[in-house]
């Protein structure tokens, strides 16, 4: 996770951002520091990235890199107000122990465009990553890549739009939720046949950016406002726990969005 120290909104590269529209610097943090705690105190490991100042939406650590098996491939942003967040986050990776950092050769904004089942990659293109970037994953990871059309801007990334829930598998397919709309009919139709027994979101959840969250397979952090998604996911077994990232919203992310797993 990198701390929102120099979080602004000062462009716009997706619809939730208004840089007419203030941000709460102290309140980014505590809030933020709330995640950071609540991760600790499930029993997870938080490293901590330096946040560098003129990079603003470097808070939004997901898109740094994709990390499967201890295995690292680098980001490449699509806008250029992001694109030095890169080389800060293979940096990171290099001096904390990840032997085989890459630096891809095609546009891919990390986990925010791809998901990772248990067997799998699901990867998303239509606005940020390129489809040639899902070629390079499938042979830097040697998983199969699941192309997934993303057609409504709001739901700019993947992990905007969709959560695996069990990280590690479980039957079938594996388990995951997701916002049918964001994708084109075609790609609705893989998730159906993929998963037919997901997790299906409403808008209400899906405009409180509640399919970007993370789950431990156990534990599932989600913005506090997808509340229609608690008993859902209570009734598959598992645990909701709300966090409330208000003024990360503004930047146009949450949950998912600050939180780059490193999957070893
Ligand atoms: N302002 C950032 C952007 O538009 C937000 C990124 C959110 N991150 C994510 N994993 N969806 O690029």
């Amino acid at each position: 996770m990198c701390p929102p120290a120099h979080f602004r909104v000062t462009y716009s590269i997706n619809p939730w951002m208004d840089p007419g529209k203030p941000v709460d610097l102290p309140l980014a943090l505590a809030q933020w520091e709330t995640l950071r705690d609540r991760y600790r105190s499930l029993g997870h490991t938080v490293d901590i990235l330096d946040p560098v100042p003129g990079l603003p939406d470097m808070v939004y650590a997901a898109n740094g890199a994709t990390v499967v098996q201890g295995r690292v491939l680098g980001a490449r942003f699509a806008h250029p107000e992001r694109a030095d967040e890169a080389a800060a986050h293979r940096e990171w990776y290099r001096a904390n122990g990840f032997a085989d950092v890459t630096e891809p050769e095609h546009i891919n904004e990390g986990e925010g465009d791809f998901a990772v089942t248990a067997d799998w990659l699901l990867a998303g293109r239509g606005f940020r990553s390129s489809p040639l970037s899902h070629g390079e994953a499938q042979e830097f990871f040697g998983r199969p890549v699941i192309g997934l059309d993303l057609v409504d801007p709001r739901y700019y990334h993947l992990d905007t739009a969709l959560c695996v829930l069990d990280p590690e598998g479980g039957e079938g397919n594996g388990d995951v939720m997701y916002y049918p709309p964001a994708f084109s009919a075609g790609s609705q139709a893989v998730l159906a046949r993929l998963f037919p027994d997901a997790l299906v979101a409403g808008e209400p959840d899906a405009l409180a950016l509640g399919l970007n969250a993370v789950s431990d397979g156990h534990h599932v952090l989600l913005p506090q406002a997808a509340a229609g998604l608690f008993a859902a996911l209570r009734a598959r077994g598992y645990e909701p726990v709300p966090v409330d990232l208000t003024e990360l919203l503004k930047g146009g992310g949450s949950v998912k969005c600050v939180t780059a797993e490193l999957r070893s």
